[in-house]
């Protein structure tokens, strides 16, 4: 439709859960909107991933046709340690004859009523426009994004202790409790069972011979898993076990020479203070940067499902910091909740509670994922004390690196 026609009075449109009869045109429809992907990525992502549920694909249908899809992914976040419901969003796509009448941005809305009927505490994605998810509440969350010299990082390997050879399918279990073990306690990593983790190599299609191990006397001590990208070789995961920093040099060795073989740089997305992040700034060719193409975005669904689960947490950093009381609003784009701290516990009021402090939607994404807090937004109004127990309650920590392929 151009540009400028007036839009039609769309009376017969519907949005709903999707039937198993929808899905092949819901195939069609996601092979229209992202030619760039295969279509088979798609049936995979429903036909073999255990999450999928039809209450998650959520469709728009206009006079009888499937024009519009968005899907609702169920994982588990940790925020702060604490395993919370997150909904992923993917698949986002309105038949390009029906575009820009608002049928996406009203399938996002009832996609996050969906997710918020459920018990959903977050939602994340990963987009190129992030503009349009903005409008709904969105924000960007900046990770450091790293691109390296793949002949200077395949150097790294020189006498390391540690025997790196490819993962097998016969590591899965011991790949899943490291990486349990090693993102306990994060904010940003996804929970993991062994059957998501199979299913993702499987819908992934994850090349093999891109996943390595490292060992040390025969025990596994770290792992990487790395995939060929338009924009170089890049290390999607790589975690260790504590006290086996030294392993990650040889890993990102067996990487760089992938990446050295297609004569591509080494890319990789990690916190800045990641044992990966801090070896990759010692190479001299590494660059970093916060404005990547397809930036992670969040939003909170729920105010309630977030705090309450958090609230062990948030009473033990209270009583770390006795102090006098105060009452914290955090607000979203649709709903606010309080937060009474008092010396030795932390009470949530979803009603209208007064509150000292009023933090908007960034500064509460920031507090609660701990990235640098408070916000632009909220600084004028704190004092120095309110700053410095708000703080003690929600201390700056990284995200724990996250990637489109790590969900
Ligand atoms: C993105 C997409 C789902 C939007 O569907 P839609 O039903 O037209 O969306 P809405 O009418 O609710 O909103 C349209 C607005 O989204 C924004 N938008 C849409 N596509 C955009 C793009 N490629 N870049 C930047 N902004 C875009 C614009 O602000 C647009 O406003 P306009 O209509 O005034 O131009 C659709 O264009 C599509 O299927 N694109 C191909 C697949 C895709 O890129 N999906 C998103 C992956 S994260």
């Amino acid at each position: 439709m151009p540009r400028d026609a007036p839009a039609r009075p769309d009376v017969s449109l519907k949005l709903r859960a999707a039937l198993t009869d929808d899905l092949p045109a819901i195939y069609d429809l996601i092979e229209q909107c992202f030619p760039e992907a295969p279509r088979e990525l798609f049936v995979a992502q429903t036909e073999v991933d255990s999450t999928f549920r039809l209450r998650h694909a959520r469709v728009a249908v206009l006079d009888g046709r499937i024009v519009g899809y968005v899907r609702i992914f169920a994982r588990r976040m940790r925020v702060r340690g604490v395993p919370l419901p997150a909904g992923g969003i993917g698949s986002v796509a309105t038949a390009p004859d029906a575009q820009h009448r608002g049928i996406a941005s009203m399938l996002m809305r009832d996609a996050i009523e969906q997710m918020r009927r459920e018990g959903v505490a977050v939602s994340f994605l990963f987009t190129g426009i992030p503009g349009f998810y903005e409008r709904l509440g969105y924000r960007i969350v900046r990770e450091p994004f790293f691109t390296a010299d793949a002949a200077e990082a395949a150097a790294l390997a020189a006498q390391s202790l540690y025997d790196v050879r490819p993962a097998t399918d016969a590591d899965l279990p011991r790949l899943v409790r490291l990486y349990r073990d090693a993102t306990a306690g994060t904010t940003g990593s996804a929970c993991r069972t062994r059957r998501q983790c199979r299913d993702a190599q499987q819908w992934l299609g994850e090349e093999p011979g891109g996943a390595f191990v490292a060992e040390l006397h025969g025990r596994i001590v770290a792992y990487a898993r790395t995939r060929c990208r338009t924009y170089g070789h890049e290390i999607m995961e790589l975690e260790h076990r504590a006290g086996h920093a030294g392993a990650v040099s040889p890993l990102v060795a067996a990487a760089s020479s992938l990446a050295l073989a297609h004569g591509e740089p080494l890319v990789a997305l990690a916190p800045d203070d990641s044992q990966l992040a801090v070896m990759l700034a010692t190479l001299p060719s590494t660059r970093s940067t916060t404005d990547v193409r397809y930036p992670m975005m969040m939003r909170v669904i729920s105010l309630e499902a977030m705090l309450r689960p958090l609230l062990p947490y948030l009473s033990t950093r209270a009583a770390g910091h006795p102090g006098p009381p105060f009452r914290a609003r955090l607000h979203t784009i649709d709903e606010s909740a309080v937060i009474a701290v008092r010396p030795r516990s932390v009470a949530l009021h979803t009603n209208n509670a007064a509150a000292d402090l009023d933090l908007d939607a960034n500064a509460t994404l920031d507090a609660l994922l701990g990235q640098r807090l408070p916000s632009r937004s909220a600084r004028p109004r704190l004092s120095p004390e309110l700053r410095r127990r708000l703080d003690a309650l929600f201390p700056p920590t990284p995200l724990h690196f996250c990637n489109s392929d790590r969900i």
